[in-house]
């Protein structure tokens, strides 16, 4: 019968972690973008935890300042280990925090992966009264706790690597590291911990021993995906989890029907909403929130974070676009780079050109207008059909404040203008090439803001006097 049983997650995080040879802590190292006890706090907070408590030692202020920051009203509790003398001891700081009617998950804050249905599996196999442990049988068991059972095939104990004989060490299952157990029964274990073992350490895995003494029913849930019970505890090790989280990320969003040319050259580090028939060429990244919608293709090595990008619009190679807290929307079958820049607040409509070398910052451009070439847009409200030439640029500070440029529809900005804030330009007017512009410029005029051209006839160059 399953019970509905609150549950309390505990994440162990006070490691060191040496073999990072960082001066971060481990649990803040990114997987994906996100730190690694951020994946896990996630993980928690979907499993419908009632509240989650992070034992925290080696960078303690660090760890716990993060975790405020990033999951505001998610009901944490921060339990402090120092000094670090092992996994039982790390469980114990917690349990001050754990009411005797909940079902504890202890997880580790450097096991990014782990699947909250998998979690669930393991919650439901504890039902509320036994001891329920994630085991797997990696291709080598070497270093881990092996899981030991009688004759029957229960489980018995758990023998770390280092306290086992030859005959458990050729036991080929392990005990993952996670486990779930009712809150009342695993104070009472853990009261009963002793470190007389190999490495003077208060081992977790010997509550095992002491349920199976009190009569408690043990039951072993199995994983067969060695990636969701990996943790990390070097670059090697991080980097390949990275690798192994993409490709599944990629071969979802494949499932979907989105065409990556090489899953194997595809980085997701936040969200990624796709219409029908989108494509992805070679080696972008993507972070934030990012929507693309359907018929959009995004060229080779291109940067997109927080942004939208509306049906049919192509995204040209090398182009970076970064919405950050303002968004970027770009819009219908527009065709962007390759080497744009597009900036927070940019807001394009569709069949909008922007060309190579070109950026675009909290501006507004109308429907089918055009800078193809070697140009600054900030602070502009631009409207619909306009042309901006090659190398002219809006002049939006004046080395105190942000001043808006107005350009009206149908403007034609000649080449190499400089268009100094605040300042309008009037509707289907022309501003000649190499123009500066300080003043308002009226509707369907030409302007010219430079020097008048001079020819000198017969001019004859200086020549050097001869010695
Ligand atoms: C532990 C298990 C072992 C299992 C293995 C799976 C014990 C005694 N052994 O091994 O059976 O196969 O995980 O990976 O539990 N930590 C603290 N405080 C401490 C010690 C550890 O917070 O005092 C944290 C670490 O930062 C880490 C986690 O607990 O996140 C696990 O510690 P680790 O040393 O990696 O586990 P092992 O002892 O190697
Ligand atoms: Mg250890």
């Amino acid at each position: 019968m399953e019970t509905m049983t609150a549950i309390d997650v505990v994440v162990m995080a006070a490691g060191k972690g040496t073999r990072m040879k960082s001066s971060m802590p481990k649990v803040l190292h990114p997987l994906a973008g996100r730190a690694l006890v951020q994946h896990v706090a996630q993980t928690a907070a979907k499993l419908g935890a009632r509240q989650t408590v992070f034992v925290t030692g080696h960078g303690a202020e660090q760890v716990e300042a993060f975790l405020r920051q990033a999951n505001p009203g998610q009901k944490m509790g921060f339990a402090r280990q120092e000094p670090q003398l092992g996994t039982g001891h790390a469980v114990m700081q917690a349990m001050p925090l754990l009411p005797d009617d909940g079902l504890v998950v202890v997880l580790s804050g450097d096991v990014p992966l782990i699947a909250d249905s998998t979690l669930t599996r393991l919650t439901r196999a504890c039902d509320g009264q036994k001891l329920a442990l994630l085991t797997v049988c990696p291709p080598d068991p070497t270093g881990y706790g092996r899981v030991v059972r009688n004759a029957q095939g229960q489980v018995q104990a758990i023998i770390e690597q280092k306290d086992a004989t030859e005959a458990q060490k050729a036991i080929g299952e392990i005990y993952s590291g996670i486990m779930a157990a009712p809150a009342g029964l695993l104070r009472g274990w853990l009261a009963r911990l002793d470190n007389r073992n190999a490495q003077s350490e208060y081992y977790l895995t010997d509550v095992v021993a002491k349920a199976v003494t009190d009569g408690v029913e043990v039951v072993a849930i199995r994983s067969d995906d060695l990636a969701e019970v990996a943790g990390v505890n070097s670059p090697a090790q991080l980097a390949e989890l990275e690798r192994i989280h993409q490709r599944r990320q990629a071969e979802q969003l494949m499932h979907q029907g989105v065409r990556l040319l090489d899953p194997a050259r595809f980085d997701l580090r936040g969200e990624l909403v796709c219409g029908s028939d989108v494509q992805i060429d070679v080696n972008c990244v993507f972070s934030g929130r990012v929507e693309l919608g359907s018929g959009v293709s995004i060229g080779a090595h291109c940067v997109l974070s927080d942004c939208v990008i509306e049906d049919g619009a192509q995204i040209l190679p090398f182009t970076h676009i970064e919405g950050e807290s303002q968004g970027v929307k770009v819009g219908a079958g527009a065709r962007i780079g390759p080497y744009a820049r597009l900036r927070p607040g940019s807001d394009l409509g569709p069949e909008v050109h922007i060309g190579n070398f070109v950026e675009v910052k909290n501006s507004r451009m109308g429907a089918g207008s055009k800078a193809n070439h070697l140009a600054y847009v900030g602070d502009t409200q631009m409207g619909s059909g306009v042309n901006y030439g090659a190398g002219s640029i809006t002049a939006n500070y004046d080395g105190a404040h942000k001043h808006t440029t107005v350009i009206e529809d149908q403007v034609h900005v000649g080449s190499n203008c400089v268009i100094v804030a605040p300042v309008r330009l009037g509707a289907g007017g022309t501003i000649g090439g190499g123009s500066t512009i300080t003043k308002d410029t009226p509707p369907g005029a030409l302007t010219v803001a430079r020097g008048k051209q001079v020819s000198v006839a017969n001019w004859k160059r200086p020549v050097k006097n001869k010695p």
